[in-house]
């Protein structure tokens, strides 16, 4: 249906996975009770440490974690990843679960969110392994626009709006609340930000001849489908979703001029184009439909906006019984984040007011969780989807809880470049919860109550991350969920959007924004809104190999070294990669890789000194995978983080299915993991026989 003609579409709730298994849950429940334990004591201590403290504690969380984050994201992106076995070049898995819950599958949500992620990290620092994966994920998606699912076909668009795949990208034909609109608009915004790249680097005809073709099938489908109804992104209730429609006007936001710039004017044009519109416009393509429906998507999402709750509703056109206080609006605005528009409310820039009164009301409505119960107003809090979500019960989401403390980075970001802070009627409460008697007025920077905000703002941030730091798993792991009785890790492990949100927040707290999508500031759009719609035509996309080298106009950054050095002993070679102009790793993903020739059935780990290597316990051993075994290179690898300039012992041992364990012959390895600004590092060694 068409959402603007003011029909309100029944309550539709997904049938999929509704029911969780409650054995299953109370058993994963005693079983982490333990460990959870432990980092509960230690999070209460931090939670009533001073600011300084807080600061000091989050800053080694990140730190640490880091490295762990991007590793781990990597690992869910086939076809190599160290969790991916099975998926797809370039295709990323929601998490590596395959069961309670299955999602061994690719949605398109997620993995435009993991890519815009993956992107704007790679526009910021150069890494061809970085663009290796940039290059296949465009490839995947060329390739899943093609394919016809549950939603429909390329040929009106309409499967465009499938919300997930199977992971080797055959469409899946379960039951499944779909179409979900965001995906198309989440995955052009991840494509035109490396086309840009692409344009800036001096590789036009790549972004026009590849990414293009992909990008404009998402466009056209977002400008002919962005007034109908569908399932919101935790796909669950079928109407008009505010994160969505924030998505699809970024998608969108038509170029001040449509005429292709030249000569002086084009690295003033090459800037602002992140866009579709601008895009277009710089490649020289038709932009028409794009403009002519983007100011009526931006006057569409003033219509979310409760004045009286002082909150953007997740949902309208919807009657699902909820309050309509949701992550979802968080999550629009860091994703509608473009410094360059400053606090501007009409596209919830993360400082406006808007977007500020909705992060109190949002926060808040999680109080009532009991890992919440006693911080108080002001205090950062584990935050949900929704509270009266009831997906294994309804518990914190670590990605949701990340986006409080990044949309509050933002807003630092902006206030501190501007030189000055504003509270508005709208955004009073939400400054007097942490600075108070705060008041109406406009703050420069120098003055004492821009710093109280900035200093008490800071602190609220890091406390959100620092609620994630509590309770992430003992190894950095973040799965999707936490309790929100306990704080125990819940349902799917190592989420890769989890690592996403994690990456971008500790970007946005270091400084790091994304580039800039809009043009001009803007505005509300047409004093009334109307329903226009663009049929486009779809094609799909063919022309899917990238050129080799495309490295950045600059050079390749000659920060970046890698050092070859041969270990003493014969059958070892030490790799480690560098890169000098960076921050200390302070611990290191180190790759494991053993050549040795095994039989059907046995499996290759490795154990050590050390606790992540089991403490030569061979019950804990490291399981290695053998993806890439073949007879003629036999290879067995695995990944372990260990902290940076740590010396171990260890040796690789072979497991036969029933138990029995044949050891490699003396001496034990010895290896130190690189202390520098190496984040990963490979060792590689040969079975001593
Ligand atoms: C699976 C979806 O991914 C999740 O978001 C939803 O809450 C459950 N199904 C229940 O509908
Ligand atoms: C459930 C979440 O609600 C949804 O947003 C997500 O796409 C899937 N899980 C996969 O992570």
């Amino acid at each position: 249906m068409e959402v603007l003609d003011q029909d309100i579409p029944g309550l539709s709730v997904n049938d999929t996975a509704s029911l969780v298994n409650p054995i299953m849950h109370f058993l994963s429940t005693a079983l982490l009770l333990g460990s959870v334990a432990i980092q509960h004591v230690l999070g209460r201590a931090g939670a009533s440490r001073q600011p300084l403290l807080l600061k000091r504690s989050v800053d080694s969380f990140i730190g640490t974690e880091t490295p762990i984050a991007l590793e781990q994201l990597l690992c869910n992106i086939g076809s190599d990843g160290c969790n991916a076995q099975g998926a797809a070049s370039g295709a990323v898995i929601a998490s590596p679960s395959k069961q309670d819950p299955d999602y061994f599958y690719t949605w398109t949500r997620d993995s435009a969110l993991v890519f815009k992620a993956t992107v704007d990290r790679f526009t910021t620092q150069y890494d061809a392994g970085l663009q290796r994966h940039i290059q296949e994920y465009i490839a995947s998606q060329a390739k899943l626009q093609g394919i016809s699912d549950p939603s429909g076909s390329l040929s009106d668009g309409q499967g465009l709006g499938e919300p997930k795949y199977n992971a080797d990208l055959t469409a899946f034909t379960g039951a499944w609340g779909r179409p979900q609109r965001d995906g198309p608009a989440l995955r052009a915004i991840a494509m035109i930000t490396y086309a840009n790249w692409l344009v800036q680097n001096g590789y036009t005809s790549t972004a026009s001849t590849i990414v293009w073709p992909v990008v404009q099938n998402d466009l056209n489908y977002v400008a002919q489908y962005w007034n109908r109804t569908g399932f919101d992104l935790w796909e669950e209730v079928n109407g008009s979703s505010f994160f969505t429609v924030a998505s699809q006007y970024r998608g969108k936001i038509p170029s001040s001029s449509k005429t292709p710039a030249s000569g002086p004017l084009w690295l003033t044009r090459r800037q602002a184009l992140i866009d579709g519109g601008n895009l277009a416009s710089t490649l020289g393509k038709p932009a028409t439909s794009y403009t002519a429906v983007a100011p009526q998507i931006l006057c569409f999402l003033q219509t979310f906006w409760d004045s009286s709750g002082g909150y953007a509703r997740a949902n309208i056109n919807v009657n699902n019984g909820r309050a309509g206080k949701d992550a979802n609006t968080i999550l629009a605005s860091i994703h509608s984040f473009d410094p360059k528009l400053g606090c501007d409310a009409a596209t919830f820039q993360p400082c406006s007011d808007k977007a500020l009164s909705n992060h109190k009301a949002t926060v808040d409505s999680f109080r009532t969780y009991k890992i919440n119960s006693g911080l108080g107003k002001g205090k950062a809090a584990a935050v949900g989807r929704y509270s009266e979500d009831v997906y294994y019960n309804g518990n914190p989401w670590y990605l949701a809880t990340l986006a409080a403390a990044e949309q509050l980075y933002d807003a630092l970001y902006v206030w501190k470049q501007a030189g000055s802070v504003a509270v508005t009627d709208t955004s009073l409460a939400f400054f007097q919860d942490l600075v108070p008697g705060a008041a109406k007025g406009t703050y420069a920077s120098g003055s004492a109550a821009f710093t109280s905000i900035v200093d008490a703002v800071s602190a609220y941030a890091d406390g959100f991350v620092n609620i994630v730091a509590t309770y992430a798993a003992a190894n950095g792991s973040l799965a999707e969920q936490f309790s929100k009785d306990d704080g125990h890790p819940m349902s799917a492990r190592d989420l890769t959007w989890s690592y996403a949100a994690f990456l971008t927040a500790a970007a946005r707290r270091a400084g790091v924004v994304p580039p800039s999508w809009a043009n001009d500031k803007a505005t509300s759009g047409p004093g009334t809104c109307s329903a226009t719609s663009v049929v486009g035509s779809y094609s799909s996309a063919t022309a899917t190999s990238f050129p080799p080298s495309q490295t950045p106009s600059t050079g390749v950054p000659p920060t970046s070294v890698t050092s070859s050095t041969t270990g003493s002993h014969p059958s070892t070679t030490t790799t480690s990669t560098t890169t000098s102009s960076c921050q200390a790793a302070t611990s290191v993903a180190v790759t494991f890789k053993e050549l040795v020739t095994t039989k059907y059935g046995q499996t290759i780990k490795i154990v050590g000194n050390t606790g992540a290597l089991g403490n030569w316990d061979t019950s804990k051993a490291v399981a290695l995978e053998a993806s890439e075994y073949t007879s003629s290179n036999p290879l067995w690898k695995g990944t372990v983080t260990l902290p940076a300039g740590q010396v171990i012992e260890y040796k690789y041992i072979n497991v036969n299915t029933d138990g029995s364990v044949t050891w490699e012959k003396d001496p034990n390895h010895t290896y130190t993991v690189p202390k520098s600004c190496a984040t990963s590092a490979t060792q590689s060694d040969k079975w001593q026989a």
